[in-house]
């Protein structure tokens, strides 16, 4: 047991999927894993873990934004020996060619500040993908015939955005999507020599204003849910 987690040593797999929404990471579970078995549920922060085609698999929520994310991460890793991380989650969109419903692979994610500032100061790092987890990502959402989107994301602190000006320079900077937590998984992946990866659904756009429907969200949730599930084990 650690501070946030309430698993046993062994408990958890050394792949985990993260989404955002401790109800996902439960629907996730039910939906694509046989044998689960519920983790956590630590200020109801739901985690799973069950078998997917032969492989062991934990499902686990991250919340929302990278303090929280930074905080399962940090104690999946070090306490629990988590090697494969991939995130699952929800982006606005921020190009036209980009389209609600999409999927985003990030190969990496800018900032403006991380978790991980203090470590940094004045450099700035650069939180790439896993390039083997990416490809594997890209090719799985090929072969479902995914419209899929390689590329540069914005992870940001703020849902509620009071920065138009910013999210200008990112689009004209060829930025795909903003969400708030792939960076410090990226950060934090490579400090301690993990494997880490985010695909995003693209719920609504920063662009367009469009909002995917609710009844479609499930969908395209399960969608990239697949799709980790099978970079992970490619
Ligand atoms: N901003 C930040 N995070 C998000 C968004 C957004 O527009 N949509 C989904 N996650």
């Amino acid at each position: 047991m650690t501070v946030h987690i309430g698993a046993q040593p062994g408990d958890i797999a050394e792949t985990v999927l993260l989404p955002g929404d401790p109800y996902r990471a439960k629907w996730a579970a039910d939906t694509f894993l046989t044998d689960v078995k519920l983790v956590n549920e630590v200020r109801g922060m739901l985690g799973f873990t069950g078998m997917w085609k032969g492989n062991r698999v934990t499902i686990h929520g991250s919340g929302m934004g990278m303090p929280s994310l930074s905080i399962y991460v940090n104690e999946l890793i070090k306490d629990y020996g988590a090697k494969t991380l991939i995130r699952i989650g929800s982006c606005g969109g921020m190009q036209h060619s980009v389209k609600v419903r999409d999927v985003i692979v990030a190969m990496t994610a800018t900032t403006l500040s991380t978790p991980s500032r203090g470590i940094f100061k004045e450099l700035n790092f650069a939180p790439c993908a896993d390039y083997g987890l990416l490809r594997a990502a890209a090719d799985a959402a090929e072969a479902k015939g995914t419209a899929t989107h390689v590329g540069g994301i914005y992870s940001s602190d703020v849902f509620y955005d009071e920065r138009p000006d910013l999210t200008e320079q990112m689009t004209r900077h060829g930025i795909l999507g903003v969400e708030m937590e792939a960076a410090e998984l990226y950060n934090l992946a490579a400090r301690h020599g993990r494997r880490a990866l985010a695909v995003l659904t693209v719920s609504d756009h920063l662009l367009t204003g469009e909002a995917l429907p609710s009844e479609d969200r499930e969908k395209t949730f399960g969608d990239m849910v697949e799709i980790a599930l099978e970079a992970a084990f490619a």
